[in-house]
């Protein structure tokens, strides 16, 4: 769906349920170059946001609660202000309670509202759509009740709704990459102390493509959290042979091999992982700049090697896919994008084989997994905005 179509959408929507004029906001999704899994390590990512949107309408209510209503889940869910409780695990509803939520800590709001939401970034897909929800609505609330928080303050708000009403234990990038993206342009991001550079990025005769395998494979017990755990139990034990290292991505190789024999091999193998990972980043940033595309692809193949050994946060159909790239050279480099165990790849291919090698795919992997993937061919974008109707 177009752009404005989609927008019209959520406008309707609005008008036939609520009273009132919305503020409407538009906040992208994300991809991620590289730099997987070292946002909650303190080290460096490399997102872009890009041109698929949860597009946020917001108005002021003279009702004694709030509403909120799903265009994609033809959902509702009545909010008492005096009353924000978690929902059940999964449900959108806690995206939206959570920051609310936090809103109220905040700013002591005590005001009213009806708001609509959808959009077109696939949910699951490591493109952070629950990212550009919450600060969808976080910038949205601020903008219509003038409430004054500051960019980092939504991102925090987020951040916290994620942890303690969604559940996981995210780290910063999707958030602050939701609210500080440029178009063509990717963010280089140091995690420890949220400095940034918007890094160009134009790939010549090559783009991104990304494939979606269409799975989420809903673990028990989150991974994700465990795989934070992990690297928190490697950083205590590095850090009291070094104290003077500040976060397990800037630990060395070496110092991590010093303390091997008191961690258990996941626990090596997750710290060895962030550490080389948080380096490739700076190799892939080197690349960009030199407009070296194959040594940049070549990053993308190493990221992806060490997600899947040492981090083990891949699946069978993310490596299907991305063996499937490395078997053709028009394919300079490909890679998991995002938490993992499922969602999206992210290749970089030349622009004039996309459509052979999409074919190629879609037949190969419809053989495989008796599933279709879907391709996204995203643009970089700006950052979240409000729409201006
Ligand atoms: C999810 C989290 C991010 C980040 C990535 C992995 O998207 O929300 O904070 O940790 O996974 O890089």
């Amino acid at each position: 769906m177009m752009n404005n179509d989609l927008q019209n959408k959520i406008l309707k929507a609005f008008e036939e349920r609520y009273p009132g004029f919305p503020v409407l906001i538009k906040s992208p999704g994300r991809i991620n170059l590289i730099g997987e899994h070292t946002d909650y390590n303190e080290g460096f990512v490399f997102p872009a946001t890009i041109d698929k949107y949860i597009y946020v309408a917001v108005a002021k209510s003279d009702n004694r609660y709030s509403s909120a209503y799903s265009i994609d889940f033809d959902e509702s869910v009545k909010i008492d202000l005096n009353k924000l409780e978690k929902q059940k695990n999964g449900s959108w509803k806690n995206y939206v309670i959570g920051v609310v939520s936090g809103i109220v800590e905040k700013t002591n709001l005590s005001d009213n509202f009806n708001l609509v939401f959808g959009g077109d970034i696939p949910i699951g897909a490591g493109l952070s759509s629950s990212a550009a929800l919450e600060n969808g609505i976080a910038f949205g609330l601020n903008s219509l009740f003038n409430l004054g928080l500051s960019s980092n303050e939504i991102m925090n708000i987020s951040i916290e709704a994620e942890h303690n009403f969604a559940g996981v234990n995210c780290g910063v990038m999707d958030q602050f990459s939701n609210l500080n993206g440029k178009k063509n342009n990717a963010i280089l991001l140091d995690c420890s102390d949220l400095s940034y550079k918007h890094i160009p990025v134009q790939f010549d005769d090559y783009q991104l493509l990304l494939i979606n395998t269409n799975v989420k494979h809903q673990l028990t017990d989150s991974p994700y959290n465990q795989r934070k755990q992990s690297c928190k139990t490697g950083f205590e034990i590095i850090k009291k042979h070094f104290p003077s290292v500040s976060s397990l991505s800037r630990t060395t190789i070496n110092q991590l091999n010093t303390v091997k024999a008191e961690l258990t091999e996941e626990v090596y193998n997750r710290c060895l992982y962030v550490i080389e990972e948080n380096s490739r980043v700076q190799s892939a940033r080197k690349a960009l700049e030199e407009r070296n595309w194959k040594e940049f692809g070549k990053q993308l193949f190493a990221s992806h090697k060490g997600l899947k050994e040492l981090y083990e946060v891949s699946c069978d159909e993310l490596d299907f896919l991305v063996d499937l790239a490395k078997q053709e050279p028009v394919v300079l480099g490909s890679r998991m994008m995002g938490g993992g165990f499922g969602g999206c790849t992210i290749n970089l291919i030349e622009k004039k084989s996309i459509d052979r090698f999409i074919n190629k795919v879609k037949l190969e992997y419809l053989n495989k997994y008796g599933l279709n993937p879907d391709f996204y061919s995203v643009n970089i974008t700006d950052g979240i905005k409000t729409v201006k109707l």
